[in-house]
């Protein structure tokens, strides 16, 4: 099966590797799927609201990155295993382990020692713990067996600094899968700088979180302009991708720049810039040259 691309441009057939291509430089992409109407879950796992493009860009976005990000409550609700090759990921992994590890970030350190996650990693991308300092002793004794494991922060997870040790061990291309406490508080950490959000074309109902939660101050303290980069279309499935806007020095890379940047400006004026023009971008906490290299490597 293949997506179509409704936008920038209309394609039949989009290269889907040029079109989530990393940005050089360190990045942090966010992957989620919800329901038409906001839903992150369905009967308390996401797998209902996936479809098999979505699942098909979910295993590229895995063979892209170097290190897969996510929350204890995902690896503990969607029975986290090791990322698996697939057979076209070789090329994508040139000068990189054949899977990216899973970094697990968490406080109470609620998790199996002897699950598949923890002891069927390769060992040269042994599953990462990122925790505090003050995490159950025993329970961190009993993951460091197999696991790598990461302080950073006192009570809780301080996100800046897990993404900092991450990149200081060459993980410079993040995936984090959620799930939405982690991805609000990265959001409102100024750490997200894509979103890719599939939306699927049913109506969950009430009930569900959306794709972030968490209490007040949890994510951003204002609304975070995204200027949208494409959009994939296939059995009704709209696979988004969304970059925020001041996370780029310049414009976007071909393979991801609209063509018509009008229809852009209407939406980020509702954001709460000027009424007539395209807005200037935010000020920006960091700005990374962005090119649509295939570059590998985890330097
Ligand atoms: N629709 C989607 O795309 C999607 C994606 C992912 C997940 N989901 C769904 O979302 C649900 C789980 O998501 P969730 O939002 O409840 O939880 P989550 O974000 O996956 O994980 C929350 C847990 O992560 C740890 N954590 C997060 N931030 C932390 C910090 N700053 N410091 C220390 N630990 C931190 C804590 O683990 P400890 O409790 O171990 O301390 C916390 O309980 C599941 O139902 C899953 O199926 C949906």
């Amino acid at each position: 099966m293949s997506p179509r691309q409704l936008f920038p441009a209309a394609a039949e057939r989009p290269d889907l590797a040029a079109l989530y291509a990393y940005p050089d430089g360190q990045w942090l992409r966010a992957n989620m799927v919800s329901s038409a109407d906001g839903a992150a879950t369905l009967g308390g796992a996401s797998a209902g609201l996936s479809s098999d493009t979505d699942r098909q860009v979910f295993a590229l976005l895995r063979a892209l990155c170097d290190v897969i990000v996510v929350g204890a409550a995902t690896v503990r609700a969607e029975r986290y295993k090791p990322a698996r090759a697939g057979a076209a990921w070789r090329d994508f992994r040139r000068g990189r382990t054949p899977t990216p590890p899973i970094a697990v970030i968490t406080a109470r350190l609620d998790l199996d020692p002897d699950s598949p996650l923890v002891t069927a990693a390769p060992p040269d991308a042994r599953t990462i713990v990122v925790t505090t300092a003050r995490a159950p002793a025993d329970r961190r004794a009993g993951l460091a067996r197999h696991a790598d494991v990461i302080v950073a922060g006192d009570e809780t997870v301080d996100l800046k600094a897990a993404v900092a040790a991450l990149a200081g061990r060459g993980y410079r291309r993040l995936l984090t899968e959620g799930g939405p406490h982690l991805l609000a508080q990265l959001a409102g950490a100024g750490l997200m700088d894509e979103l890719c959000l599939t939306v699927g074309p049913l109506m969950a109902g009430p009930g569900a979180s959306r794709i972030v939660a968490g209490g007040a101050g949890t994510g951003p303290a204002a609304p975070v302009p995204l200027t949208l980069a494409h959009v994939l279309e296939d059995n009704g499935f709209l696979l988004c991708r969304y970059v925020r806007q001041d996370h780029l020095s310049g414009e976007l890379p071909r393979p991801l720049r609209p063509r018509r940047l009008r229809p852009l400006c209407p939406g980020i004026r509702a954001a709460g810039s000027g009424p007539s023009s395209c807005p200037a971008p935010l000020p920006s906490q960091r700005r990374v040259p962005v090119q649509a290299s295939l570059a590998t490597g985890n330097a």
